[in-house]
């Protein structure tokens, strides 16, 4: 049962008046009107005090604890306001520091049940990724121990596959061990001066066969002949930089496709912007892009197949250089990544 706070204040001024009353009754020649006028007095003066300090110091800010406890169940509640800029009465400041300790247990609650949730994900999509490539390895090695192996032509052309099935699982191990380095802050970023058109070159060097098999070209606008000086970490931008131009060729058209890579030099940063004319973006995958092992559905066939932990890795690159990637896209015509870069103006 609930006690009010005016059912006791009540029984406490009643033992006050009664005794009150019982120390007058025992002085001599005390007329019993004087006994009850003192029960009387003394009845209602201790409730009126009793019954103010019990409801308002006491009990209002126990039905605040409680109310707050009732909201915390149902997972909402707000800092209650701090009284006026008056000094807390003990019990205030109680109830202040309950709902800031139940605030925090909230939000940590919240952020580990999402960590949950995403290390569920993350596990079923290594997993995942992980098995296609070990079955299809399996599916030719099996297929060559049955029997295939004794025709040559055969063996050559399902070891060739296999072959490829594994390096595409290296890529992915390489992929996530990148990831997991670059999160744990194992791997800090280096920081380098260098030309960031050295690294441009070194990349188109290293995709030049790729692009030509599709027929596309790689260009870069340099038009000065001087260094353009960037601060940054080379083995990793150099990792930014080959999976966006990557993705230009894997994603762009045939015949008449292009990588532009256009580097632009700003007050005290580049600004670096990889274009193509490819098949584009649309507006809800432009927002997705970015997350591991995210493929825009269309793109998940077999000979563009990449890990999808490109983007990943180079946002989480380029965020630990203190900036942003961009990307902007219209369906169809094509799409524009850009990420700046702290440089020396020379
Ligand atoms: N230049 C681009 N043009 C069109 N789509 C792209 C482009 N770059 C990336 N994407 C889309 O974003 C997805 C994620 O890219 P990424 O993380 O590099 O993975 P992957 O290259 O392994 O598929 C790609 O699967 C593709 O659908
Ligand atoms: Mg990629």
């Amino acid at each position: 049962m609930f006690i009010q706070p005016r059912f006791i204040s009540f029984v406490l001024s009643l033992f006050i008046a009664i005794s009150t009353a019982s120390f007058c009754s025992l002085v001599p020649n005390t007329p019993s009107t004087s006994v009850a006028t003192a029960f009387l007095i003394s009845l209602t003066s201790s409730f009126l005090l009793i019954y103010f300090t019990v409801e308002y110091l006491i009990f209002k800010e126990l039905f605040k604890i409680n109310t707050l406890f009732e909201k915390l169940k149902k997972k909402d509640f707000k800092f209650p306001k701090s009284g006026n800029g008056f000094k807390l009465s003990p019990i205030e400041s109680l109830n202040r520091e309950i709902t800031l300790f139940a605030q925090l247990k909230q939000k940590e609650i919240e952020d580990l049940k999402k960590n949950e949730t995403y290390r569920k994900e993350f596990i079923a999509d290594i997993s995942h990724e992980l098995k296609t490539p070990i079955f299809a390895a399996q599916g030719y090695i099996y297929t060559l121990l049955d029997g295939a192996k004794d025709d040559a032509e055969v063996s050559e052309k399902f070891l060739k596959k296999a072959a490829k099935s594994l390096d595409g699982l290296d890529e992915l191990v390489q992929d996530l061990l990148t990831l997991s380095e670059i999160e744990m802050g194992a791997a800090k970023m280096k920081k380098e001066q260098f030309d960031i058109f050295q690294i441009v070159n070194e990349v188109f060097d290293q995709l030049d066969k790729k692009a030509s098999k599709k027929k596309m070209k790689l260009i870069s606008d340099r038009n000065v002949e001087k260094p353009i000086l960037v601060i940054a970490d080379q083995k990793r931008i150099f990792q930014v930089l080959r999976n966006l131009v990557e993705n230009g060729i894997k994603y762009g058209f045939d015949e008449g496709g292009y990588v532009l890579v256009k580097v632009r030099q700003e007050l005290d940063c580049v600004e670096v912007l990889v274009e193509d004319n490819g098949t584009g973006i649309t507006s809800d995958d432009q927002k997705r892009i970015f997350e591991r092992f995210y493929r825009v559905e269309k793109s998940r066939s077999k000979d563009k197949g990449g890990s999808g932990l490109g983007l990943a890795i180079a946002s989480q690159i380029i965020e630990a250089h203190k900036s942003k990637i961009f990307v902007s896209s219209k369906p169809g015509k094509g799409a524009v990544f850009s990420f700046k870069l702290f440089s020396i103006k020379n």
